[in-house]
């Protein structure tokens, strides 16, 4: 069985200290949950949301990360820097940092093979625009680039991989995906992953979905046998709506 993950992604949100009072807040809540949840805060957040969730089932993951060991490349993060602040989870290919920040697909994939070097749990972001969804290239969307992130990587290398289907349209817009649409382009994304990297590994890899899941929609979609959790943006801000996320996931 998968065992769901409920992850954050709080995107340019929270200061440090907001972060230390949203931990205060959240974690007596989930204090319970079976469920794996994982808060990925803006990096200067990270040290104070670890040292918060010490002694708590809670994870921790960056929403970004640069794909060289070190150097001179102002402003990025290295996969080393988060190992040893203890962060264990990273998102990758989120749509914002395609969309505002120029990533692509060759930048997903080199990115992806230095997170597994580094034995961070990726969290791997695809999902169609919406006129792609209109023109009938969801299908193709997200199978080119889960193709392209998991390009000339060893296959078993990449059981650790969470995929992330995030219909562009949903995001930060309060258009949900249907449990039924959001079902159906999982499948799709199973079933490539599947060509690509071997029925095994497909079937074990975890693939969430994220756009506008809130509490009011977030169990009729986490109750397909298809989504193995969520990533959330903007209910993931208040403790209370978020903890009620995490709770409405049934444990695998
Ligand atoms: P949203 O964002 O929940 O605010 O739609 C999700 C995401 O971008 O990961």
């Amino acid at each position: 069985m998968r065992k769901l993950l409920i992850a954050a992604n709080w995107k340019m949100y929270k200061t440090p200290t907001e972060a230390q009072s949203f931990l205060q807040a959240f974690l007596p809540l989930v204090k319970e949950s079976r469920n794996e949840i994982a808060i990925c805060p803006p990096a200067i957040d990270l040290p104070a949301v670890l040292h918060a969730v010490q002694g708590s089932h809670v994870k921790v993951g960056a929403q970004n990360m640069y794909f060289a060991e070190e150097g001179a490349f102002t402003g990025e993060i290295s996969a080393a820097m988060l190992i040893d602040l203890g962060v264990s989870h990273v998102i990758i290919g989120h749509s914002e940092r395609r969309q505002y920040f120029g990533e692509t697909d060759e930048l997903v994939n080199r990115k992806l093979v230095t997170a597994l070097k580094h034995h961070l749990v990726p969290i791997v972001c695809v999902g169609e625009r919406e006129d792609e969804r209109e023109s009938g290239l969801t299908e193709e969307v997200c199978c080119r680039q889960i193709g392209r992130a998991f390009h000339q990587i060893d296959p078993a290398k990449l059981h650790k991989v969470v995929i992330a289907y995030e219909p562009v349209w949903a995001i930060g817009t309060g258009k949900t995906a249907t449990p039924a649409i959001a079902a159906e382009s999982h499948l799709i994304i199973r079933s490539e992953v599947a060509r690509l990297v071997g029925k095994a590994i497909a079937d074990n890899m975890r693939i969430l979905y994220g756009g506008s899941v809130k509490p009011e929609n977030a169990e009729a979609l986490l109750n397909q046998p298809e989504i193995d959790g969520a990533l959330v943006g903007g209910a993931s801000l208040d403790p209370k709506s978020f903890a009620a996320i995490v709770k409405a996931g049934v444990p695998a």
